[in-house]
């Protein structure tokens, strides 16, 4: 049995990876994929073959992928050129006739104005003419994209944000990472497309009350328009491009596109899903 894992040198990947371990998959049934040799090293003293990769230079996935009966595709993090680098690596999992594939998606991606989705959608497309067993782990947010944000509650008691009353069905980067691995080690996953969030969807309100808690400061939700929202941004220099993004991903949350809680997560890792308040303590804890 090997079980291939590319993104293994990011925060999803490495998790993935341990709870793999942790589950009784041997080291020696695990391959390691990233780009960055100094960061695969940890993985090689545990005794997890490693390659470096790069979605961009197919000739270095064909000897990555041999030989996999499974195969997680972590998306990539290049947002705009992670099309054509999944295209790349779908077709390295053709030529190396990998046994089935799992692959990181966004929320409802072939069904949502979530402005990250697009490039899942053509992806999971390019998975559906492969001919290739695929599995579709369609993650909702991270609760730890929220980190920052307490950061700067801590900083100023507030949280600003442009998403109105909108809800985020966040869990943890750990709590998808088990999912994966209990779709990578068990049967009957081939052709799923599962919509994976946390139990309960929040409110930024929520989001403050949790802040406040965890820091020992009152700290209170800053309901802004659109346009204050960018404003506020690149005043404390955030380049257009970005603050744009940020305040498209906060339109996107006021209109519903991560609102919803599905019991899929929770039923795949058989237990309750991090609560938003110990995922944020957990992460604070780990920076
Ligand atoms: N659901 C969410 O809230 C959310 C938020 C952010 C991102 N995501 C998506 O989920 C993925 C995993 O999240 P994460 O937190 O683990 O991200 P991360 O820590 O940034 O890790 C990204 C991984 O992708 C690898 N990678 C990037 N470009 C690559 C390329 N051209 N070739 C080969 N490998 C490449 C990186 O390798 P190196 O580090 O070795 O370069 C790294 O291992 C992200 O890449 C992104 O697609 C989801």
């Amino acid at each position: 049995m090997t079980i291939v894992i590319t993104g293994a040198t990011g925060q999803l990947g490495r998790l993935v990876i341990e709870s793999l371990l942790e589950r009784g998959i041997p080291a020696s049934d695990l391959r390691a994929l990233g780009r960055n040799a100094d960061r695969l090293a940890s993985f090689a003293a545990q005794g997890i073959d490693t390659r470096v990769i790069d979605f961009a230079q197919p000739e270095t996935l064909d000897a990555a992928f041999s030989g996999a009966d499974a195969l997680l595709l972590v998306s990539g993090s290049e947002v705009g050129q992670r099309l054509q680098q999944h295209r790349n690596a779908i077709d390295a999992a053709v030529r190396a006739g990998v046994g089935r594939v799992v692959y990181t998606s966004a929320s409802k991606a072939t069904d949502t104005d979530l402005v990250v989705a697009p490039e899942h959608a053509e992806t999971e497309r390019l998975l559906a003419a492969s001919g290739l067993p695929v599995t579709v782990l369609r993650n909702n947010w991270y609760t730890e994209n929220y980190l920052g944000t307490l950061d700067t509650a801590a900083a100023t008691g507030e949280i600003v944000a442009s998403a109105g009353e909108g809800r985020v069905a966040s869990a943890t980067r750990a709590d998808y990472a088990e999912a994966a691995a209990v779709v990578l080690t068990t049967p009957g996953h081939e052709g799923a497309v599962y919509e994976l969030s946390g139990d309960t969807a929040w409110t930024f309100a929520d989001l403050a009350e949790v802040a406040s808690e965890l820091l020992g400061r009152e700290v209170v939700y800053r309901s802004v328009t659109p346009e204050e929202h960018g404003s506020i941004l690149t005043g404390v220099g955030l380049d257009a491009g970005t603050a744009g993004f940020v305040v498209a991903l906060d339109g996107n949350i006021r209109d519903g596109a991560l609102a919803e809680a599905t019991p899929t997560l929770r039923e795949l890792i058989g237990r309750p899903t991090t609560p938003l308040a110990d995922g944020l303590a957990q992460a604070r804890a780990a920076a």
